[in-house]
Formats: structure tokens, sequence, C-alpha cells
């Protein structure tokens, strides 16, 4: 299914308020909800562990899209795996064996991705395609919401796709996702649009019909 999905990262959401801020976004025409993991050393931001993730789970009815930007991954997997990820993506700049790292979440069950940072070239993961159900580009830095989109991201999502062939694999963009970037994306070849600030931006939980007007523009 290559039709666009919406995935809202809750980076952006009321950090009180995990629960009600997931459901205000489902029921407003989410189709993912995509989680920052992030340690502190891989990326200079925390966020969340297994147990925070753990607690989501409840109240997500759609897709957890577990994105790890932490070093190293693999003594994690199982963690949130159990804590309820439907795909958990790993960076390909995370460790020196991220065919390992896949093969590790695959034995899981869950769903697999692999990400690239913007300075990453795309044949790093040639040898990895069969192996992922997903590939995220990331079109920021990772570490924080809010940033610039980084334009070189286009030109690879296009490679990429292209790369990709007629195999079954996502292409998910990360950073920077606003009405004005998401169609070029879209026109590369990708399917999986993150957006944090360009979802939640004059939105609440009291006021979600925004955070509908917002994916709607998307
Ligand atoms: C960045 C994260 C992104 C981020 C996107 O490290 O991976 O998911 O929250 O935020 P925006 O959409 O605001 O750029
Ligand atoms: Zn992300």
């Amino acid at each position: 299914d290559r039709s666009i999905k919406i995935a809202p990262s809750i980076l952006s959401a009321d950090f009180a308020n995990f629960g009600e801020e997931i459901r205000a976004i489902e029921a407003q025409g989410a189709d993912w909800v995509h989680v920052d993991v992030m340690d502190g050393h891989f990326v200079p931001n925390l966020t969340f562990g297994p147990p925070a993730v753990k607690a989501f789970r409840p109240h997500v009815s759609t897709f957890m899209d577990v994105h790890l930007m932490i070093a190293p991954v693999d003594p994690y997997i199982e963690a949130y795996a159990e804590a309820g990820a439907d795909m958990i993506t790993a960076h390909v700049e995370a460790g020196p064996h991220i065919h390992r790292t896949l093969q590790a979440i695959k034995a899981t069950g869950k769903m697999a991705g692999v990400s690239l940072n913007p300075g990453t070239p795309l044949d790093s993961i040639e040898h990895v395609l069969d192996l992922v159900d997903m590939v995220l580009i990331m079109t920021v830095n990772p570490g924080f919401g809010g940033q610039k989109f980084i334009h070189s991201g286009v030109e690879k999502t296009r490679r990429l796709r292209a790369m990709i062939g007629d195999r079954p694999i996502h292409i998910q963009i990360d950073g920077g996702v606003t009405t004005e970037t998401a169609p070029l994306v879209a026109a590369a070849g990708a399917d999986v649009l993150v957006a944090g600030s360009a979802v939640f931006k004059g939105g609440s939980v009291d006021a979600p019909s925004v955070y509908g007007d917002n994916i709607r523009a998307l």
C-alpha cells in the first residue's frame, strides 16, 4: 500500500499528557504513532525508555513506530519489542553491525526499519535492504523537533526509491516535514511522513480539531 501515511511524532506532544495526546491524534486521522527514543549519547537529547513506551502502548490503536536514536542498540531491542513496538527502527550509524541488529529486530517478530542521518550515503544500506520493512531518511540531524528540513533528502529519496525497486519497503521521512516539504518527498517516492511540530502546532487535547486540520493539510 503506497498511499501516504502521516506519523505524528509525540516528541511534540504535551509530555504530561501522552495518553490523551495519542488518542487525540489518532481520532484526528494519524495513521501511525511515531515514538522518538533518544539516549543522550547517539543524539544530544534524552527521551523514552522501555517503561515509557510500554505505558504508551494501550493508548495506541493504530501502529506504534519506535525510532531508536541510541547506541548501542542491540542490548535494548528485546525490551522495546516487549514494550509493544510494532516496528523498531535502528540507525545505520549506531554501530558496526547493522546487519546483526536488523536480524535481532526481525527475530522478535516485529517489523524492522533502518535509518540514515543526512550525512550518511545510501550505499551504507545496500546490503541490508532484504532485511527491512522500512528505510527512514532523516531530513534533519536527529535530536530535536522543530528543525529546518535538509533538502538533499529529496534526491536521496528519489535514488532510494529506484534502489528499492518493487520490494515492499516503506520510505519514511523524518525532520522538518511541513506543508511545503511534504509534497517534495512524496513526489520523490516517500510514503510515510513523520511530523512533530507540523501536526501539534496550534492544537491541544482541548482543541484537537487543529491536529486534524494539520494532518489533512500535510
Ligand atoms: C528528530 C526526530 C523527529 C522529530 C521531528 O530527531 O527523529 O521525529 O521529532 O520533528 P519535526 O517534525 O518538528 O521536525
Ligand atoms: Zn523520529
